[in-house]
């Protein structure tokens, strides 16, 4: 997979030669290519941002800077456009697992007040534009977002993990645990000051392990993620699941939340 960054900061990409992403570009599974925006400023002061029509306070990114920018580096091939910005939609491990499946994708990082609409609008006639939130929050730039949607997006890829089942395992991963967050982890030793592995996870069992782990997912998900568990489909929950969402006094369904 291809991923080109337009930043105005490339310096904080240096993580990105890093880890399972850093071996990924070594292995060649990834050709990240990060360029600095100012490059198609032509001003002496290369500026890249002018004051918001409209009035207000901040600054905004000038379209004709993004526009020879994106031009240049996309030249006559066509990826898939993914601009951070807090008011994009949602970006979640199905929007990951779609963006893993590209061949190319190019983020274009705003600062500021963000970018010019039209920049969006132009690009829009011509290739996939996605504007995308990395959660309900207002980061200064959108290349904490790269970062964030990079990684996610790059472990998904083949080879990238070394143990393939590690994805199918994740919380929000399609499958039997899909909409259920993952439950606690441990390792070795099975006692660590006072506190002893939970000892089904000791017991071979893989019947009893699993049923144990989805309990876990199920309490996990009730107490941090109260809005996930309203939505699971109650066909997809068994005897014991629904045994033991009552004895946590949760409902399955909109607005249940049992006292
Ligand atoms: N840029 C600033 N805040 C952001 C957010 N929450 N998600 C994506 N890009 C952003």
């Amino acid at each position: 997979m291809r991923l080109d960054i337009i930043s105005i900061f490339p310096e904080y990409f240096a993580p990105l030669g890093v880890s399972l992403i850093g071996k990924a570009r070594e292995r060649g599974t990834l050709d990240v290519r990060v360029h600095q925006l100012r490059e198609w400023a032509h001003d002496v002061h290369r500026t890249v941002d002018d004051t918001p029509y409209g009035g207000g306070p901040g600054m905004v990114m000038k379209p004709e800077v993004w526009g020879e920018a994106i031009d240049e580096v996309t030249g006559d091939g066509a990826p898939r456009l993914i601009v951070p910005t807090p008011s994009g939609r949602p970006f979640t491990q199905e929007l990951a697992q779609e963006l893993a499946e590209e061949p190319w994708l190019l983020f274009a990082c705003g600062r500021y007040e963000g970018i010019d609409s039209r920049v969006m609008t132009e690009y829009r006639a011509r290739l996939r534009v996605d504007e995308v939130s990395i959660g309900d929050y207002v980061l200064a730039g959108g290349e904490v977002a790269v970062l964030v949607m990079v990684e996610a997006i790059g472990r998904l890829l083949p080879g990238v993990l070394g143990n393939a089942c590690s994805v199918a395992d994740d919380s929000f991963a399609p499958g039997a645990m899909r909409n259920l967050v993952e439950g606690p982890v441990f390792t070795k030793p099975p006692l660590w000051r006072g506190h002893e592995v939970p000892p089904v996870l000791l017991s071979g069992h893989h019947g009893k392990v699993a049923r144990w782990r989805r309990d876990e997912a199920l309490r996990r998900t009730v107490a941090n993620r109260p809005e996930l568990a309203s939505a699971l489909d109650p066909g997809s929950l068994d005897k014991h699941d629904r045994r033991l969402l009552e004895e946590l006094s949760f409902r399955v369904g909109p607005e249940h939340m049992a006292d």
